[in-house]
């Protein structure tokens, strides 16, 4: 397997095995890189396309989406300037794989510039499974983002992202009409087999026929 450089973003990219199954956008926390997500979109989604890019700012060497200036405080004007740069890469993606819209997969800094996307690019997006986000930007979410399926899985101990911040999260888009399903998982940041098995059921439940 290679990684592939001819779009805007480093990336791999996995065809899907089953037509018709959702394409899946994979996007890792701080420190990963586009092979960390694989086994975890692998045994969320059978058979569907993983498109999985690499996020393009470093901090002290460990790949992120988007600049923090510390834990939990994040640079905005770079998290929309870098939310909309992946929006980009997602059309780029689109066209030359012949996909979907696709549903993001984001874990930590992964699902905080997902939950960016659906709140400023939306229309890129089908849905999105959050796993340990926190509110990425104080903008409200477009209006685009009415009747999109959200999962926002947080941890009861989580030391990185506070309840009241993923309630937040859960509010705002549930505010401006996405179907959040919001639960509270009783583990800290690090993944866990309860997250695979939720989002797999979700997924399934959600596209049982795909997105297109
Ligand atoms: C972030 O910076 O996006 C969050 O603090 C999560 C993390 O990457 O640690």
């Amino acid at each position: 397997m290679t990684t592939i450089t001819e779009l805007s973003h480093l990336h791999r990219f996995l065809p899907a095995a089953e037509p018709g199954r959702p394409p899946l956008l994979l996007l890792h926390g701080t420190g990963g890189d586009e092979d960390d997500l694989l086994p975890l979109g692998r045994a969320v989604a059978p058979g569907s396309a993983l498109l999985s890019p690499r996020g393009k700012v470093l901090e002290g060497g460990m790949p992120r989406f988007f600049r923090r200036l510390a834990e939990g405080v994040f640079d905005e004007a770079d998290v929309r300037r870098r939310a909309d740069d992946l929006a980009a890469f997602i059309a780029e993606a689109r066209e030359a794989y012949g996909l979907a819209a696709p549903v993001a997969l984001g874990f930590s800094n992964g699902a905080n510039i997902a939950a960016a996307l659906l709140e400023r690019r939306p229309e890129t997006l089908a849905g999105a499974a959050l796993l340990r986000a926190m509110v990425p930007l104080p903008d409200a979410p477009a209006a685009a983002v009415a009747g999109k399926p959200v999962l926002i899985l947080s941890g009861a101990s989580d030391p990185i992202v506070p309840a009241e911040n993923a309630a937040r999260l859960a509010g705002a888009l549930r505010t401006a009409g996405a179907l959040v399903d919001h639960r509270v998982l009783p583990v800290g940041h690090a993944l866990s087999q309860a997250d695979i098995s939720v989002t797999k059921a979700w997924l399934a439940e959600r596209w049982p026929h795909g997105t297109s």
